[in-house]
């Protein structure tokens, strides 16, 4: 049978994660000699399609594989996420000019939302530079979800998505005190 080892989990990031492994013994694709001549035109045609089905199977889970779905590492750091869409320009505007502050206020445009959504799905892939493993996995997460369900206009998401980005609760636990 097929063998597939334990995809990626929110939970095991910073581990070894393998895509599905596939162990390709005894899934049929090898024709049995002798017997084949006997076997109804019938079943030969239901043992093609099967074989398909398995054979795209795997086509399947391997192109999942290498999508960024899949990747365990992510291609941007904390801080530049922070900057890219937290930190906002002018001080005097209290971060309401950042990619947040606008969603924050109601005046994010869809490509805000875009950005956000690959932001946050970028956070969840990070180690936290200080903090336990856990309590991070839970926030950045939870924001990357909200985030998502924003983009996808999910009633009330936007408060739970302003509850998600506090600042403040995720600095106090997982933001080193150097980077001020
Ligand atoms: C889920 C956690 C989390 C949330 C929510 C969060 N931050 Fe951060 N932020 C961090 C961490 C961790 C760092 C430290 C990054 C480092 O030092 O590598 C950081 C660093 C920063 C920095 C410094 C970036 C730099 O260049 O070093 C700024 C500015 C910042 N955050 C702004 C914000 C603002 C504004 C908000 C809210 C609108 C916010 N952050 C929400 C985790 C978070």
């Amino acid at each position: 049978m097929l063998l597939l080892s334990p995809t990626r989990s929110d939970l095991v990031r910073g581990q070894d994660v393998r895509c599905p492994g596939i162990v390709p013994a005894d899934i049929g694709l090898t024709k049995s000699r002798g017997v084949d001549d006997k076997i109804p035109l019938q079943m030969k045609v239901l043992r093609t399609l099967v074989n398909t089905s398995i054979g795209l199977g795997i086509v399947t889970g391997m192109v999942g594989c290498s999508s960024a779905n899949y990747s365990s590492k992510p291609t941007k750091a904390v801080d530049e996420v922070m900057q890219a869409g937290f930190k906002g320009k002018d001080p005097a505007l209290k971060g309401s000019d950042s990619v947040a502050g606008r969603i924050r206020e109601g005046n994010a445009t869809p490509d805000d939302i875009r950005l956000m959504v690959e932001l946050t799905r970028q956070l969840a892939l990070n180690s936290p530079p200080k903090g336990e493993l856990a309590s991070w996995t839970a926030k950045t997460v939870a924001l990357r979800d909200a985030t998502k369900n924003l983009a996808d206009h999910k009633p009330g998401a936007l408060e739970i998505w302003k509850d998600a980005a506090n600042c403040k609760a995720c600095h106090s636990l997982h933001k080193p005190d150097k980077a001020k």
